[in-house]
C-alpha cells in the first residue's frame, strides 16, 4: 500500500528487488558498515530477502517521486510486558539518503511507522537509538541500562559437584526456543525470538552455545565466543558472553561452573547485561580497570543506555495491561500527557485503580498527575520509579503526599529486559 507523506513523498513497502537500493542508502547512512566486495553484498541482500521473506519484519522506502529518498525496517514483536504477551512495533535500520537529510524524511518515517502499529493493534513501540535525544524528542523514553561486566572466571561460585553442559546445534532448535520462551515468561520485556534470530544463533562457526539438560530437558544455555585479549599474545583469550538464559538456580549454577572452568586459558569474562544485579554473584566484581570512583568505589562495570520505548494508544496500553496488578492498590489517579510527536495521545485521562486493576474513564479524580509520553513510557513499563520523575521535575502531582501512592501503582516487580537486537 502507497501512503502520500505529503508533497511529492510517499511510502511503502519494498518489493524483494528494491532491497539493493536499500543497501546503498544503508551503507551511506553507515560508513561503519564497510561493506566489503560484491560477495559479500550478495551474502547480505540474501539474508536480507530470507528475513523479509519470513514475514515478521518489514522494509519500508520514502520516496519523492521515483527516487528512494530513505528506508527502515520494522518488526511485528511480541513482548513479555508483566503478564501479558503483546503485539510491539520495533523500529531500526533508519536511513536517509545524504542529499535529503534534515528534510523530514526521518520524521516522516518514524510518523509513519508510528500510525502503522496503531493500526495493527499494538500499543507500545520500542527501538534503539543512534541518538537517544533525537527520539526523545519523538516521545521514546529510556528503558533500562546495559552493564558491561568484566571479572575473572575464578570469580564466579564453585557451584555443586561439576554438572556437564553440552555444545547444541541447529537440532536443539526447538528445545532453545522453549528455554528462552520460559525465562520470556518468568521476566519482563523480554521480546519473544523472532525465526530468523533463533536460526541465526546456530549459523555463526564463531559463536558457541552450550546448554545445560536436566532429565533431557534444557534448563539453560549461554552463548559466547572467544576475544583476543591483547593484541600481542594470541593464547590470551577473554569470552565474550551474551545471553544467559535459565530456569533456576540449578541451571545457572550448571553454566556459570562452565564458564568458571575456563579460568586456566581465559583472563576475562566479559558480560553485557541489563541485570545490574550480577556483581553479587562474583566474589570479586571490580571490573580490571583498577578504577577508583569518588573514593572508594572500584569499578565493576560500564553502561549504556539503548532501547527506548514509545507508548502509541493510551486506552489499548491500560486493555492490554488489563490483567496488571497495579501496586495492589485503590485509586482514581488523573493523568495527563503532553506528546507533540503524536497529538492523539496528549490529554487528561482517568486511571481508576480498583484493589490493583485499572479501567480508564473521564471525571474527577483522587490525584492528578502529568507528564510527557516519553516518561510515561518509561514509567508504565517499569524502568523507573513515578517518585524519581516527580523529584527530576519530570512528573508533576497536584498533592506531594501521594507521591509514594503512585509510585506503588507503576512500580514493577522486574525492570524490562531485551535480549534481542535489531
Ligand atoms: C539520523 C537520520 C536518520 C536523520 O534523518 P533526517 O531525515 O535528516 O532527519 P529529519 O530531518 O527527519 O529530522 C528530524 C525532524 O523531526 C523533528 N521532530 C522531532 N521531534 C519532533 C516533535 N516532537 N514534533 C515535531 N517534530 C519533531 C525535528 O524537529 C526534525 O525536523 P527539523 O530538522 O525540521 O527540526 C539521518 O541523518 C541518517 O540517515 N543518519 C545516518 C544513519 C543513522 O544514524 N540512522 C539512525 C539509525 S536508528
Amino acid at each position: 500500500m502507497v501512503v502520500k507523506l505529503g508533497g511529492m513523498r510517499t511510502i511503502r513497502e519494498l518489493d524483494e528487488d528494491e532491497l539493493g537500493e536499500l543497501m546503498r542508502i544503508t551503507e551511506q547512512a553507515f560508513p561503519g558498515m564497510k561493506v566489503g566486495g560484491t560477495a559479500e553484498r550478495e551474502a547480505i541482500l540474501e539474508r536480507l530477502r530470507r528475513v523479509q521473506q519470513g514475514g515478521f519484519s518489514h522494509f519500508y522506502g520514502v520516496f519523492e517521486a521515483a527516487q528512494m529518498v530513505g528506508v527502515m525496517r520494522n518488526y511485528d514483536f511480541t513482548m513479555k510486558l508483566h503478564e501479558t504477551r503483546t503485539l510491539v512495533g520495533g523500529v531500526g535500520g533508519v536511513a536517509v539518503d545524504l542529499r535529503h537529510k534534515k528534510e523530514r524524511v526521518a520524521a516522516d518515517m518514524i510518523a509513519h511507522f508510528l500510525r502503522v502499529y496503531v493500526d495493527k493493534g499494538a500499543a507500545l513501540t520500542a527501538l534503539y537509538p543512534f541518538r537517544p535525544d533525537f527520539y526523545r524528542r519523538m516521545g521514546f523514553g529510556y528503558g533500562v541500562k546495559l552493564n558491561r561486566y568484566s571479572f575473572r572466571p575464578d570469580a564466579l561460585p564453585t557451584g555443586r559437584p561439576r554438572a556437564r553442559v553440552e555444545y547444541l546445534t541447529a537440532a536443539d532448535r526447538e528445545a532453545v526456543r522453549a528455554c528462552y520462551d520460559r525465562f520470556m515468561e518468568r521476566t519482563n520485556g523480554l521480546l519473544a525470538l523472532l525465526p530468523h534470530v533463533l536460526d541465526n544463533l546456530f549459523t555463526d562457526p564463531a559463536q558457541h552455545i552450550v546448554g545445560y539438560r536436566r532429565d533431557g530437558v534444557l534448563r539453560g544455555y549461554l552463548l559466547f565466543r572467544f576475544e583476543p585479549a591483547r593484541g600481542d599474545n594470541w593464547l590470551a583469550n577473554n569470552i565474550s558472553l551474551r545471553s544467559l538464559v535459565y530456569d533456576d538456580p540449578a541451571a545457572l549454577s550448571a553454566l556459570l561452573s562452565f564458564l568458571r572452568t575456563q579460568a586456566d586459558q581465559v583472563e576475562r569474562i566479559v558480560y553485557e547485561t541489563q541485570d545490574d544485579a550480577f556483581h553479587y554473584l562474583l566474589t570479586d566484581p571490580r571490573d580490571g580497570s583498577g578504577n577508583l570512583l569518588a573514593g572508594l568505589w572500584h569499578e565493576t562495570n560500564t553502561q549504556g543506555a539503548g532501547i527506548m520505548y514509545r507508548v502509541i494508544d493510551v486506552p489499548r496500553l491500560f486493555a492490554v495491561l488489563g490483567d496488571h496488578n497495579f501496586g495492589g492498590v485503590s485509586a482514581a489517579v488523573g493523568l495527563t500527557l503532553t506528546d507533540s510527536f503524536m497529538p492523539a495521545n496528549a490529554g487528561r485521562t482517568v486511571v481508576d485503580v480498583d484493589g490493583g486493576r485499572a479501567s480508564l474513564r473521564t471525571g474527577a479524580a483522587g490525584v492528578e498527575i502529568g507528564m510527557d509520553i516519553a516518561e510515561f513510557s518509561s514509567l508504565v513499563v517499569g524502568t523507573v520509579d513515578f517518585a524519581r520523575l516527580y523529584e527530576y521535575g519530570l512528573a508533576t502531582i497536584d498533592d506531594p503526599g501521594a507521591v509514594a501512592l503512585v509510585t506503588q501503582l507503576f512500580h514493577a516487580a522486574r525492570p524490562p529486559w531485551c535480549l534481542t537486537h535489531f
